[in-house]
């Protein structure tokens, strides 16, 4: 980082592997280039404009977890900049099927393209290839798109963006209690958007759920050392008044061993009209999505249900962090002063 932190134009972005890289500044700069991207893409000739920033760039989806909107939203983030995307989904058409160890294939992948966005069912994998990247003459850029049940280090910036754009008339996301709900010992999302929480004032924590999927110790440790205070409850509508948002989350039953999550009533933490009925107006519902019953479809008609927006915003919020990855941001800036 720069000496002075507000001065972000020779702050360069590599790889993305965890939340541990972005402090407020950075935080801040990406919500404002989001939304400089989006405001730009409006418009057709602003649109072929984006396009025309990065054409000679390649990247690379590396995801052989299922992922839905994550690939699609990193897909069409590089699109919206001209960088053209190659794929594999599924290690079985890849030569790790043959044999090939997991860093010579990502280190074949670094020969052919300018950037590697990866997603795993393991946990530590996005770590080790940003480890080997810096390690080989053509390093390219690794994003983590999902590493286990540890780490979505870009969901926790989309959630960022549309915390802090669903209370920008009410000073934002600092002084907010936010209420966490479902799976949180396996859920990635929420591990990660609770670490990032550490940039904003007077936030609290508020963990809804059932013992079995209760935050795990080193979530709560990291938050106690930061002076984050949180709150553990397994009674969904006693906390929900207090509540400035609710994150839901899914269970997370692809980590199963042997079924457990079939042994867990959930129906207690779930999101219905009933528990609209107890949250405040002003409040939003936010889910990573995909859901389950956790959220009832009749959710969906109320303006407080943010997660649709949620979903959106994450492929500004992924341009917008690749643009910066590239060091396109000022050409953007340079972009929406001139494109109304
Ligand atoms: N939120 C999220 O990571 O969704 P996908 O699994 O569909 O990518």
């Amino acid at each position: 980082m720069p000496d002075n932190p507000r001065d972000l134009t020779e702050y360069i972005m590599f790889h993305i592997v965890d939340t541990s890289i972005f402090d407020r500044p950075v935080l801040d700069d990406l919500c404002e280039l989001t939304t400089l991207v989006r405001t730009i893409a409006k418009s057709p000739e602003g649109a072929r404009c984006l396009q025309q920033l990065a054409p000679t760039k390649r990247a690379m989806l590396y995801f052989t977890q299922p992922s839905t909107r994550t690939f699609l939203s990193m897909n069409n983030a590089c699109h919206i900049l001209g960088i053209r995307t190659s794929e594999i989904r599924n290690a079985a058409v890849s030569s790790e099927v043959k044999g090939e160890t997991f860093e010579d294939s990502l280190r074949t992948f670094s020969s052919y393209v300018d950037l590697i966005i990866m997603r795993t069912n393991e946990a530590g994998y996005a770590a080790r290839g940003a480890a080997l990247m810096d390690s080989i003459p053509r390093p390219v850029p690794i994003i983590n798109a999902g590493s286990g049940a540890d780490q979505h280090p870009t969901q926790a910036l989309l959630d960022i963006y549309t915390l802090e754009r669903s209370f920008e008339n009410s000073g934002g996301i600092s002084g907010k209690t936010i209420g966490m709900m479902g799976d949180l010992k396996r859920g990635r999302t929420v591990r990660s958007l609770a670490r990032l929480m550490r940039h904003y004032e007077g936030v609290k924590l508020v963990f809804i759920a059932p013992d079995a999927f209760a935050m795990e110790p080193d979530i709560k440790a990291f938050l106690a050392e930061q002076g984050i205070p949180f709150e553990e409850t397994g009674r969904l509508h006693e906390a929900l008044p207090e509540l400035d948002a609710i994150y839901v989350t899914r269970v997370q039953s692809e980590h199963d061993v042997d079924d457990e999550s079939s042994a867990v009533n959930l129906a207690p933490f779930t999101i219905g009209t009933d528990e609209l009925g107890l949250l405040k107006q002003s409040a939003v519902v936010m889910h990573p999505l995909p859901r389950g019953p956790e959220v009832a479809i009749e959710v969906d008609q109320d303006p407080r249900a943010m997660y649709w927006r949620q979903e959106r915003n994450g492929m500004w919020m992924r341009v917008a962090l690749i643009a910066k990855i590239f060091g396109l941001d000022q050409e953007i800036r340079a972009l929406a002063t001139r494109i109304d």
